[in-house]
């Protein structure tokens, strides 16, 4: 009996599903689409496609700013969504902040509560495992405050060194950055253990989730989070949309990050008072429909249900590492045992570019380079990695489609 047989997946209908994505029946280069590239950004269902289209035909308007029918309905759609945000992270309504994305919601952090609270001599932690998202605005941070960033070193497999973890906590430190989930390896971090032992010695943590919300459940008030951040593209939901949380305790004390509408109470020109947040933090017109949008991608995924997505992305990723592992001078750059569907790989004497530009002729859509992690990839001392990335609409057809194909370019490139 070979692999396929053997995994039961029966509670995901994935032919059905697939239905949803438009993009999933083109076809690339004469070749029927195979899109593995779901950690840089994932494709959308139909019911996103037409409520983005339907906004813009039936309620189209701006927010909080004017008294009539439809500047009303586009408020009431926007502030609904935040609610079904804040409901899905288990989290008030005026925890959430709608950013740009994962990468404005770190800066918000890095700028307001480094105002507050980060002076010079301070320390802030991240991980060597971080997007450059969750590395820069910290050495910015520093660099402004002069402050230390301290890294929590990784083991090969790709996992925290959590006993160095626990020697860098300190008088000193301000917070800690890491991610949920690794980008480039699907590393899932120790978060819970790494929250417990911050908030023993009274140290805030920020979780980067980018990686972790479109695979897994996350209640913010269970894991005691204080900050967290995701983006809607990886969400199945549009770009120029992403997610702060933040404790109100926090946020309450924050400075706003950008001054402008909205985000004042009164304006005069000898002084200015701000809004409570998160209104604070949202200064200008926001991405409205794609804060609208945002909900029914989270309605979607529910529907669906993150626990059949989990088990299959898992099913998908046990595949993908046995064929993978049989591939002559071919290397899993990331094996830790606990793991979201993220294959990085190398093959000896061959480039990453190479193989991901031959897999591309094939219709394969796979990620090469450093997937914005250079001081990981330099850990490993490897020019790049491919990754593979899945979401529940990836199918074990297609991982053979794929194998078949990289064995091919392999040959080519030997
Ligand atoms: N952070 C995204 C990735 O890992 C863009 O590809």
């Amino acid at each position: 009996m070979d692999i396929v047989a053997k995994i039961v997946t029966k509670e995901l209908d994935v032919e059905t599903i697939r239905k949803d994505f438009p993009i999933l029946q083109t076809t690339v280069h004469g070749k029927a689409l195979v899109y593995f590239d779901n950690a840089a950004t994932s494709q959308k269902p139909l019911v996103i496609i037409n409520a983005i289209e339907k906004y813009y035909k039936e309620t189209n308007s701006n927010v909080h700013r004017g008294i009539h029918y439809l500047s009303n309905k586009a408020t009431n759609e926007f502030e609904a969504s935040r609610k079904t945000i804040a409901a899905h992270l288990n989290a008030s309504h005026e925890e959430i902040i709608f950013t740009r994305g994962t990468t404005e919601a770190i800066n918000l952090v890095a700028f307001s509560f480094g105002e507050a609270f980060v002076k010079s001599g301070d320390e802030i932690i991240i991980s060597h495992l971080e997007h450059h998202s969750n590395i820069v605005p910290w050495q910015m941070l520093c660099e402004r405050k002069g402050a230390a960033l301290k890294v929590i070193p990784i083991t090969k497999e790709g996992e925290l060194k959590m006993e160095e973890f626990k020697k860098l906590l300190s008088d000193k430190t301000k917070l800690v950055a890491v991610n949920h989930v690794s980008n480039t390896l699907g590393t899932v971090n120790p978060v819970e253990e790494i929250i417990e032992l911050a908030h023993s010695k009274n140290i805030p943590v920020l979780l980067d989730g980018a990686q972790a919300v479109p695979h897994m459940k996350v209640d913010v008030k269970k894991l005691d989070v204080d900050f967290y951040s995701f983006s809607g593209h990886k969400l199945f939901g549009p770009t120029g949309i992403g997610v702060l949380y933040g404790k109100s305790k926090w946020l309450n004390q924050m400075p706003p990050y950008q001054g402008g509408g909205e985000m004042i109470k009164e304006v005069t020109f000898e002084k200015t008072t701000y809004n409570d947040a998160p209104l604070r933090f949202e200064a200008g017109t926001p991405n409205i429909e794609a804060s609208i949008v945002l909900a029914k991608a989270i309605d979607y995924v529910n529907r669906i249900g993150l626990d059949v997505i989990a088990k299959h992305e898992h099913d998908l990723l046990l595949y993908t590492t046995e064929r993978l592992e049989k591939i002559e001078g071919l290397k899993i750059i990331g094996t830790a045992p606990h793991k979201t569907a993220v294959v990085s790989f190398v093959v000896e004497g061959i480039h990453p570019s190479d193989i991901g530009i031959l897999l591309d002729k094939q219709g394969i859509a796979v990620r090469t380079g450093h997937h914005c992690t250079q001081p990981l990839i330099d850990f490993y001392k490897i020019p790049g990695t491919v990754r593979a990335s899945f979401a529940f609409y990836n199918t074990f057809e297609e991982i053979d489609i794929f194998v078949k194909a990289l064995n091919k370019a392999i040959s080519m490139l030997k």
